[in-house]
This record gives structure tokens, C-alpha cells and sequence, in this order.
């Protein structure tokens, strides 16, 4: 067999997942991977085996403390190679929401009074409202607005928006709603060109394969951990260049110790170890694709990002098109996944039904769903959808199978 033709295998994928054998879940497809995933073994391992042994003060020279703090280290060296960083442009937090907003209060020192924040309106709330907030302290926010046919961000928009006083641009790299992925590493390079700062969401983006964010050459970088795969934990990447300069907001004994200046306390010591298991799972899965060969943590992330990819669009493609299809429903985006141009997130809504009765229907065929505006609700005001009923989002990752995407199909049938 040729690499080219491996495939992702998806027995061994879902045996890796404690939660489709459990009792609870197992009859059940499961579709709210947007808003927070199931976790492989390997992370329920090495929370377990943190909790059993090791869960004390860590770094100090008792074994049961060295261990625990030469695992928290290990975690953040893992995730900083996974994502192309180095070890300390990587701040774990409590949720991207928290992340966001410290590193917003960080970057007041760029702003002067009418210097210029650029948020769109296709992003998640976590990504707006700090920056929104910064008019409080002088600053004037510009919103970048989805175009309204097609839902997509534009970048000509864009470039109509910068000016010589916008210092900072919040963006999405795939929205939780419409899912296209916005070409972060373009947009990045426009706003490098005129000194603006760039912050990337990439919460909808990361479980559908890790980021490379020294390729993107975004300055800050974040997504949320329980997300892809792991306990509920942020991760935040910061360029060190930037980093250095920001502000301490933490313990003063700490000043000049970035990235713990930015965040005032540290993560969840068991959960930040948990992460490892992440690491285990991904490295699981290149080794029984790609028995044999030699490669670097980074390439080998690689190699089962496009994997996932593939298996993504084999299982969403069906989806998406049956709901273009139907004419009583409105699909959100693009209606095709063609080279990662989209994330297998998908949003509809019906004229005919409310989204609840929708997402009650497809729970009554044991399709784990629901109807919300999952906090993207300036989104839903753009495409005129009610921001209480929301819309129904079928959110899909690479551990769902054909069944899954049969059983889906069967239960949009029935409505
Ligand atoms: C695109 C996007 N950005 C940000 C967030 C906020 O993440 P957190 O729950 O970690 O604050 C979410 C959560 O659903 C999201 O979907």
C-alpha cells in the first residue's frame, strides 16, 4: 500500500475512545463536538495516574512532586512541538474565553487613545467582547462583516477597514457557525504590512487538525483543549517577541518570566498533565497508519491532520449535501468540504420548523445535537436567524463514522 492510499482507520480510532463502549453513549451518535469532544484513554490515564500518585505541590525534590512537575513541564513542551512553538510562547488557561480576555488586557499598552481594534462579526463572543471592551479605554472598534450572501469573511472587505491607526485584528480561522475556514495566514500577512497585531480563534479549527502557527505567523493563537480531545483547559500561543514586552499581570516577583506574566495564577495542575494523553493518542494514531517511518513531531501531526481530513470530508460531504438539498432547509456556508475549505461543523435552520423541534426530533433518534447561537449570536443577527431558537448545528469530527453520518441522514429523513 502506498501512503497515498492509507486511510484512517476507524475501528481503531473509536477503540481509543473509552466513551463509544460505555454504556450511557454507546447507542447514541454524536454530533456536539463543537461545543466540547469525548477524550481517548490516554488522557483518562495520565489523569488517573496523576491523581493516584502524584497529585501534590509539584517541583519540589520528593519523587511523588519532581514527577508531577517534570510531567506539567513535559505537557507544554509536547503541545508547543504539536503546534510548531516553542516551549514558552505557550500559556495554558482555564477556557479561551479567560485567555482572551487577560491577553486583552495586556495589549492595551499598543493602544492610544482612537488607535483602532478590528473584530468581525463572524467570530464567537470570546473573541469579540474583549476587544469590544477596549473602547472603554479610548480605543474605537470597527466591525468586519461577513458578506451576507454567502456568509464568507472578505478579505477585500478587510483591506477597506485598515487604516493608519488599527493596531489590533481579531479574527476567527473557521467560524462555529459557518464553518469556512478564513485564510488566517493571508490576512495575517496584510495586517503584518500595516503593524497590526493579529489574535487567531482557532477553537472551531484545532480538532479538525493541530495548527502550525509559526506558518501562520499570527501573534497570539488560541483554542480550547476539551475540544480536542483533552479536559477543560485553553491553550493561548503568543509570539515571544510580544510576549516579553507585555505587562506583568501576575505575582510581582514574577515580572520578565513570560508567558506566567500574562495570566494571573496557572492551570489546573492534573488536567494540564491529562494533555499528554493527547500527545500518546495522536502519536498512537501516526504509528498505526505509518508504521516505520522516521519523522519529527511536527510532521507527524501533519501527516495525521490529513488523514482526519480526509475522513471528514468522506463522512460531512453527504451531510452537507443532503441539507442543501432540502429546499424546507437553510444550510449555512459552503455546501461542499474541497481541500479543508471548510470544517465539518454545520449549521441549518428550517422555515418550516423551529430549530428546537428540529434538534428534539433528532434527539428522539438518538442524534446528540441541539438548537443554540452557541455564543455567536452577532452571527446569527448577520444571517437574520433568532438568536434564542438558534440554529442546528451537526458538529463532526474524525471519530465519527459512516454509521454515524447513515443514522443522521435517516433521522433528517424523518422530519
Ligand atoms: C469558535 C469559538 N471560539 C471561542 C470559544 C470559547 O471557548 P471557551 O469555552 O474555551 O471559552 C468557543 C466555544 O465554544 C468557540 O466555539
Amino acid at each position: 500500500m502506498t501512503l497515498e492510499n492509507i486511510k484512517l482507520d476507524i475501528d481503531y480510532v473509536r477503540s481509543q475512545f473509552p466513551a463509544f463502549k460505555d454504556p450511557l453513549c454507546k447507542d447514541w451518535s454524536f454530533f456536539e463536538n463543537a461545543g466540547g469532544s469525548y477524550v481517548p484513554k490516554n488522557v483518562i490515564d495520565k489523569l488517573t495516574e496523576f491523581m493516584t500518585s502524584t497529585k501534590v505541590q509539584p517541583y519540589a525534590e520528593y519523587p511523588m512532586s519532581k514527577i508531577a512537575g517534570e510531567n506539567m513541564d513535559k505537557a507544554t513542551n509536547l503541545f508547543a512541538k504539536m503546534i510548531n512553538a516553542d516551549e514558552n510562547e505557550i500559556l495554558i488557561g482555564g477556557s479561551t474565553s479567560i485567555n482572551l480576555y487577560v491577553l486583552s488586557k495586556a495589549l492595551k499598552k499598543y493602544l492610544n487613545k482612537g488607535d483602532e481594534v478590528i473584530v468581525t462579526n463572524q467570530d464567537h463572543e470570546a473573541n469579540i467582547s474583549p476587544w469590544r471592551k477596549l473602547k472603554e479605554d479610548g480605543a474605537k472598534i470597527v466591525e468586519w462583516r461577513f458578506n451576507a450572501s454567502d456568509h464568507e469573511l472578505k478579505i477585500s472587505d478587510l483591506e477597506k477597514l485598515i487604516t493608519s491607526k488599527t493596531k489590533i485584528l481579531a479574527v476567527t480561522h473557521c467560524s462555529n457557525i459557518v464553518g469556512s475556514i478564513n485564510n488566517l495566514k493571508q490576512i495575517t500577512k496584510i495586517a503584518h504590512k500595516n503593524n497590526i497585531i493579529v489574535i487567531g480563534d482557532g477553537v472551531s479549527y484545532a480538532p479538525h487538525g493541530f495548527p502550525n502557527v509559526k506558518d501562520l505567523d499570527v501573534d497570539f493563537y488560541t483554542f480550547s483543549l476539551y475540544k480536542t480531545y483533552g479536559p477543560h483547559l485553553a491553550l493561548l500561543y503568543g509570539k515571544k517577541e510580544i510576549l516579553k514586552d507585555l505587562p506583568n499581570q501576575n505575582h510581582e516577583f514574577l515580572e520578565g518570566k513570560y508567558p506566567y506574566t500574562i495570566n494571573p495564577g496557572g492551570p489546573n495542575h492534573e488536567e494540564l498533565v491529562s494533555l499528554i494523553g493527547i500527545y500518546e493518542y495522536f502519536e498512537n494514531l501516526f504509528n498505526h497508519h505509518f508504521e516505520n517511518i522516521n519523522l519529527n513531531i511536527l510532521e507527524k501531526i501533519e501527516k495525521v491532520n490529513n488523514l482526519i481530513c480526509e475522513h471528514e470530508e468522506k463522512i460531512a460531504n453527504p451531510v452537507l449535501n443532503y441539507i442543501d438539498e432540502r429546499e424546507d432547509f437553510n444550510l449555512i456556508g459552503k455546501n461542499k468540504i474541497i481541500n479543508k475549505n471548510r470544517a465539518p461543523t454545520i449549521s441549518f435552520y428550517s422555515d418550516k420548523k423551529s430549530s428546537k423541534e428540529i434538534s428534539n426530533i433528532l434527539l428522539k433518534n438518538q442524534i446528540a445535537t441541539r438548537n443554540d447561537n452557541f455564543y455567536a449570536w452577532r452571527c446569527l443577527e448577520g444571517l437574520g436567524i433568532d438568536t434564542k431558537d438558534g440554529v442546528v448545528r451537526i458538529s463532526m469530527v474524525h471519530y465519527n463514522s459512516e454509521k454515524d453520518t447513515d443514522n443522521l441522514l435517516n433521522a433528517l429523513d424523518r422530519i
